[in-house]
């Protein structure tokens, strides 16, 4: 990776076409008789991409990322996972990869592979304990190499794992990317809900569609079996419902998901049988789903 240049976004066209739609220009492009060959697709042998994303931070965002990819990989699916949150990446440490460096090969970066999912992370390029300081414009910039210099090969999926809120990463992402979609995660509370306001919002004007909202930390189940709704009761899925989102699933406060997080290797892995573990599994099948219906969608307009 050419050492993370600076340079300016400059994208306000939204190629937002999943799964190898065919890719025609945007209609300005089109009016403007610009040509195809300079909007060439990025991400061409990816056929679905996928942001996770949330209106604060702490929700589970990187934690629910981190769980679907390595569902999705043990349904046989070929996935990759960019940490796209430059100023507090979580993947080095939730893959247990806190020393590992990427391979160069030619002029791009050989993403790391672990549990079946390809890995690109800032952690795995900078010391994760130095700060990044960057201003906007060279954030973005870095967030494009990691699309556009890296190998990524085919990928059935590649999902990322935005930073909280509405700022301009996830506006380069949005607005750069051809985003099958946006799953957004939060936690039952009215406050992170205002927030994923915001976020519902932001994918809106920028036509990415939303293909859901994930509630993390719904319930602490009691050891005699009965449900603690710490943060209240089902406040995403009524969120959801009345934005007109589909609502993906629930899943309960768990020490094995801190824990997994912490010591490298998810939750899913370590305690597939769990409860938890199955919660995570029927989100990520609800997402596959999602994608599926986008798709269809997508190229029924498009016909
Ligand atoms: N359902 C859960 N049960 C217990 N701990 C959780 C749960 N979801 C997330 N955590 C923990 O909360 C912290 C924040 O989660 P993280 O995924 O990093 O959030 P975000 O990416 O939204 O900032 C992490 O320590 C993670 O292990
Ligand atoms: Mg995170």
């Amino acid at each position: 990776m050419s050492t993370l240049h600076d340079e300016s976004t400059n994208s306000s066209c939204n190629h937002n076409q999943g799964n190898g739609a065919a890719h025609s220009p945007c209609s300005h492009h089109k009016e403007h008789g610009e040509s195809r060959a300079h909007h060439e697709r990025p991400l061409q042998q990816v056929k679905n991409i996928i942001a996770i994303a949330s209106g604060k931070g702490g929700v589970g965002k990187s934690t629910f990322a981190v769980n679907l990819a390595i569902s999705l990989a043990q349904t046989g699916a070929k996935v990759g996972l960019i940490d796209a949150d430059l100023y507090g990446p979580s993947i080095p440490t939730m893959f247990g990869l806190l020393d590992a460096k990427p391979e160069v090969a030619g002029k791009n970066l050989v993403p790391l592979e672990k549990f079946g999912v390809k890995l690109m992370s800032i952690g795995f390029l900078i010391d994760i304990d130095t700060a990044v300081i960057w201003r906007g414009p060279m954030a973005s910039s870095a967030i494009k190499q990691f699309i556009s210099e890296v190998d990524w090969q085919e990928l059935d999926y590649l999902i990322f794992d935005l930073p909280p809120g509405t700022g301009d990463i996830q506006l380069t992402i949005a607005q750069t990317i051809p985003l099958t979609g946006a799953v957004i995660v939060t936690t039952p509370q009215d406050v992170a809900i205002a927030d994923v306001s915001k976020a519902l919002s932001m994918f809106r004007k920028v036509n990415v569609p939303v293909l859901g909202l994930v509630e993390n930390m719904s319930y602490y189940e009691l050891p005699d079996g009965t449900k603690d709704y710490i943060f209240g009761n089902q406040g995403g899925e009524i969120f959801a419902r009345t934005q007109g989102v589909a609502f993906l699933g629930s899943i309960p406060i768990d020490r094995a998901i801190r824990e997994g997080g912490d010591n490298g290797t998810p939750c899913i892995l370590s305690k597939p049988d769990s409860a938890t573990s199955k919660a995570i599994k029927q989100a990520a099948t609800e997402v596959a789903r999602q994608v599926s219906i986008t798709n269809t969608r997508q190229a029924a307009e498009l016909s």
